[in-house]
């Protein structure tokens, strides 16, 4: 009963935290990564929080944490953001014999654990094992979307014979969810690395006891190390199942479920019409990494998550990878094949590739080695080869595509936020007129109409939260004051100078001091900050007005 007290005191801790989400699921905006789907009910978006929290909260010993376990916690691992991909990796170990995967003799899984309440109980990788595989923690976000994906539709998307002669296949891993009955038909599995798993709540009872020693109704009995069940005994102390359901009738591996089914998609920006998505299509990556599905019309379904069309990057089936495969194989997916990882998110994610391969440096680089991977021997090699016989300006416009699936509306620089520099290149983008989707500033175009203009930036206030800020009193957000020329921003603080005591303070740290000289000097020439009296020019008279007012603003 320990774990009930445990879900009940964090529910209370979670409803506290609601208010931030409020602008947040403004439906004229996508959502962030790792923020909840638009159109969620107060209950439901509750829910949400609630298990986010108990996504990310230590479980412990006591409460039946391990004994062999890999974490503590479900966001340990998948904490970019907390719900979706990391970096941390598992490992994965047995035998091979011409070419054929087995459990290592005596186990009951190929999982191993890397930690352990007891060193008694502490699982060691046998010396003798001749598979030791890394696998990176991999998510698909949005997950109740992708639960809901009809089976049939992504059977539709299997060739498994390559009919068509194309040298892709792809097939659907059909597998039995924990939760159904054994006569049950099965279903199209569509997470982990070989779509081994087909619903949140199967992966959720599974990771809670595989990864977290944290045994539950649907996997009731606990992991022994190195499948040996005496040791277990000595180890395990807490009575299975250890999760139990609290006031409400959930129990935790119901309360991280809601969670990560109301996570929302990745933003995509701009939402089409990139040259490189053509692009991508000519070359054939979006014969894998297929672009639409739309989800189920079951009336069962929350009205977020039901008829929705989703642009995951992904057919959710089971690929040949060639030299990149892991060889172990999992239920009906083979030592060669891999599941298709969503892209939605991509520009996000780093490490990239199932073993985690393809890592830091540019987000160029990594996603030009991911693709260079998909060639020798797998069903990806033409299209790798493909993408490689592209000019050098087509390969730009492939990585600046996907470059696109995760990016926010107006976050230019990257940085996951919307803010002042955001701000100051929306500004830029005001000035220049019309866009594209190819160009920068696409990026602030949201209603996708070729121009940067006061539609986008009553898109931009309520993206920077700063809609309830007037300092001038005139009933318009300053912010939009000042990007429509309203007001004048000499010092590029978001804030309209006539609010503002101290235009010469460039810095807005209450003083006219030598660290405004200095951004005056370094933009000298140009435009921008230092631009004191806003002549769109950074020069003499902007040097005088700062010496004349030098010293601590009024
Ligand atoms: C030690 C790190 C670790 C912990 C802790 C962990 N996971 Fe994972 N998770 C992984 C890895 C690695 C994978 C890929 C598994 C595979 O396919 O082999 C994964 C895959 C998943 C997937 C499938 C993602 C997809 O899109 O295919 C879900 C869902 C998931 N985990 C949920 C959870 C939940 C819920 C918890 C907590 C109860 C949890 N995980 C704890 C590492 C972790
Ligand atoms: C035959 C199916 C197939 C084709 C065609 C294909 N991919 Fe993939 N892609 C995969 C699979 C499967 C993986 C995972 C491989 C692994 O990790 O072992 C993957 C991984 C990736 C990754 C890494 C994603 C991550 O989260 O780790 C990127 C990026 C990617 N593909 C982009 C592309 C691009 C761009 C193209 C076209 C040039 C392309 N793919 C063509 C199946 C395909």
């Amino acid at each position: 009963m320990r774990t009930h007290q445990l879900v009940g005191l964090t529910v209370s801790v979670a409803i506290t935290a609601l208010g931030s989400l409020a602008h947040a699921t403004d439906p004229a905006l996508q959502a962030k990564m790792g923020e909840p789907l638009h159109g969620l009910t107060a209950v439901q978006l509750d829910r949400f929080q609630i298990g986010r929290t108990l996504f990310s909260l230590p479980i412990p010993i006591e409460d039946g944490l391990g004994p062999i376990l890999n974490k503590s916690n479900c966001g340990s691992c998948h904490s970019n953001p907390i719900g979706g991909w990391g970096a941390i990796s598992v490992t994965r170990f047995g035998m091979e014999k011409k070419g054929v995967f087995s459990l290592y003799p005596g186990e009951t899984q190929s999982l191993g654990q890397s930690l352990a309440n007891s060193t008694f109980c502490l699982e060691i990788i046998p010396a003798d094992a001749t598979v030791v595989k890394t696998r990176l923690t991999n998510s698909s976000m949005a997950f109740g979307l992708v639960e809901a994906i009809p089976d049939a539709q992504l059977a539709a998307h299997e060739d498994a014979l390559d009919i068509d002669g194309d040298g892709v296949s792809g097939r659907v891993h059909w597998v039995r969810p924990l939760e159904a009955a054994p006569t049950s038909p099965l279903r199209a599995g569509r997470f982990g690395w070989k779509a081994q798993v087909a619903t949140v709540l199967t992966f959720s009872s599974d990771a809670s006891r595989n990864e977290m020693g944290f045994t539950n109704r649907l996997s009731p009995i606990e992991n022994p190390p190195n499948g040996d069940f005496a040791r277990l005994t000595i180890c395990d102390e807490v009575t299975d199942p250890e999760d139990s359901n609290d006031a409400e009738g959930f129990a935790f591996i119901d309360r991280v479920t809601h969670f990560q089914r109301f996570l929302a998609p990745p933003p995509q920006t701009p939402r089409s019409g990139m040259t490189g998505e053509a692009l991508f299509n000519q070359v054939g990556c979006v014969k894998c990494h297929s672009s639409s599905f739309t989800t189920a019309s079951d009336a069962a379904l929350e009205d977020a998550i039901r008829g929705k069309t989703i642009r995951p990057y992904s057919d959710f089936l089971l690929h040949d990878v060639g030299l990149l495969a892991d060889g172990i194989s999992d239920g009906a997916a083979t030592e060669a094949e891999m599941r298709t990882p969503t892209l939605w998110g991509v520009r996000t994610r780093d490490p990239m590739l199932h073993d985690g391969s393809a890592a830091g440096g540019s987000f160029t680089a990594r996603v030009m080695l991911a693709i260079s991977k998909h060639g020798p021997f797998g069903e990806g090699a033409a299209s790798a080869a493909a993408f490689a016989a592209l000019s050098a300006s087509n390969r730009a416009h492939v990585v600046s595509f996907l470059n696109s699936l995760g990016r926010a509306e107006f976050d230019f620089d990257g940085d996951g936020l919307i803010d002042i520099l955001d701000f100051m290149a929306l500004r830029v983008c005001i000035a220049k007129g019309a866009t594209n989707p190819d160009n920068q500033c696409a990026i602030a175009d949201v209603n996708q109409d070729g121009v940067v203009n006061a539609t986008d930036v009553d898109l931009f206030v309520l993206a920077f939260g700063g809609d309830t800020l007037d300092c001038n009193g005139n009933q318009v957000a300053d912010l939009r004051d000042i990007a429509l020329g309203t007001s004048q921003d000499a010092n590029d603080d978001g804030v309209p100078d006539e609010c503002s005591a101290c235009p010469a303070d460039v810095s807005s740290d209450g003083t006219v001091n030598g660290v405004d000289l200095s951004i005056l000097l370094a933009n000298w020439g140009g435009t921008g900050m230092g631009d004191v009296n806003n002549d769109g020019n950074v020069n003499g008279a902007d040097l005088a007005a700062v010496l004349a007012a030098w010293g601590p603003c009024q």
